[in-house]
């Protein structure tokens, strides 16, 4: 299920102790802050397409989400500053109203001040949400005006205490803002800037009324983003949004895979009783490659853990996918110990960082083709170090 992230951890109560790493470290690919270069307004590709980003690609996930609160233009502006080649900008879920906004989930009571907001607080419900029971606040119950009226906060302050000194700083963006500064950073950096949206809940939403791909695919063709060489890699849980997707843009289309036991929510509305184990199966890989170009697996997927959650060996998915033609961006990277490998782990502060760098190294040598990280700084210099190997 798209709400899964298999690598989370623990949301821990110890105290902080390590400063992160921030906002001083500006970065490499394509952060040529200044340059007065325009990138041409009629050429909305970028470049060669998805093959010819740099290889391991890193993708700051939600943006630079380590170090500010996630799915924020603070967060996208400073994962592009560190130098991610991608950002993930944003995850979209709709508004009553029909617009397209950037947050994790529709459920907007962890990441935002809503729950401050009196006049909102009669909002607050219990729904299913593929198959959850979730209280809270959704987006689709707020128009876009109400939901302006909001500012996000850090969604996990125990991990990530410094990132609360930005809580109320930026709105929730919309998918639209996101493209006009995706245009602007651009221009500004003379090339073009490429971003990594997802689908959330496709199922979900379709029930509600609220159709995601064509809302979509509306929103990229009108900004000249919906080719295959477009700047723009889409994303989804469900294989059939992608494969609804598939006939409705051009753009590289990646099918991303929770943990092996589970099953994709549209398969279990649908009645396909296919789990994410039969898809990573060639024929399931074959299937996938017929309308999409990737895949994101979580990281399990890639390495295996012992019960102790160490990591042993690779799994055969990366020789798998790249035998039918399939890219891997797998997800996600963090610094802090609750989130990465037993044997990567330095102590048990839960806001403290491990060793990322061993743990970037170890996923890096499967031959993954890139991997979304919360802290692209580290990821990039990750990068480096494995290049120069
Ligand atoms: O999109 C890759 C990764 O973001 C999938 O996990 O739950 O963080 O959206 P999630
Ligand atoms: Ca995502």
């Amino acid at each position: 299920m798209g709400t899964q992230e298999s690598n989370e951890g623990l949301n821990g109560t110890g105290p902080g102790r390590r400063a992160l790493l921030g906002a001083a470290v500006l970065g490499a690919g394509g952060a040529v802050l200044g340059v007065p270069a325009t990138a041409r307004a009629d050429e909305k590709h970028g470049g060669g397409g998805y093959k010819s980003l740099p290889k391991p690609t890193i993708i700051g996930h939600r943006g630079a989400s380590g170090y500010r609160p996630e799915h924020t233009l603070g967060s996208y502006q400073l994962a592009l500053d560190m130098g991610a080649h991608v950002i993930e900008a944003g995850d979209l879920v709709p508004t009553k109203d029909g617009h397209l906004v950037c947050r994790h989930e529709p459920e907007i009571g962890g990441t935002t001040d809503v729950s401050a907001h009196p006049e909102f607080a009669s909002r607050k419900t219990t729904k299913l949400l593929d198959g959850v029971s979730t209280t809270g606040w959704f987006t689709e119950d707020f128009t876009l005006a109400e939901l302006k009226t909001l500012r996000a906060k850090e969604r996990i302050p125990a991990n990530r205490p410094h990132n609360t000194l930005y809580d109320g700083r930026w709105e929730i963006p919309t998918f639209e803002e996101v493209l006009r500064w995706r245009e602007e950073q651009s221009r500004k950096r003379g090339k073009q800037v490429w971003i990594y949206p997802e689908l959330k809940h496709p199922t979900y939403f379709r029930k509600l009324g609220l159709g995601l791909e064509e809302r979509v695919a509306k929103v990229l063709r009108r900004n000249g983003l919906d080719k295959k060489n477009s700047p723009v890699i889409v994303q989804s849980f469900e294989p059939t949004s992608i494969q609804r997707l598939n006939k409705l843009i051009g753009n590289p289309l990646v099918v991303l895979l929770s943990a092996a036991n589970t099953r994709p929510w549209d398969f279990v509305e649908t009645g396909d009783p296919r789990t994410v184990a039969d898809l990573v199966k060639p024929a399931g890989l074959k299937e996938m490659a017929s309308y999409a170009q990737g895949i994101g697996p979580t990281l399990d997927l890639i390495i295996l853990k012992d019960a102790s959650g160490n990591l042993t060996t690779p799994t055969t998915l990366v020789r798998d996918a790249h035998a039918e033609g399939l890219i891997l961006h797998p997800y996600t990277m963090r610094n802090e110990n609750p989130f990465l490998p037993t044997n990567f782990r330095k102590g048990t502060d839960v806001d403290g960082y491990g060793d990322p760098f061993g743990a970037f190294r170890t996923y890096f040598a499967t031959g993954i083709d890139g991997v979304f990280t919360d802290n692209p700084d580290t990821g990039i210099l990750a990068r480096e170090d494995f290049l120069k190997r």
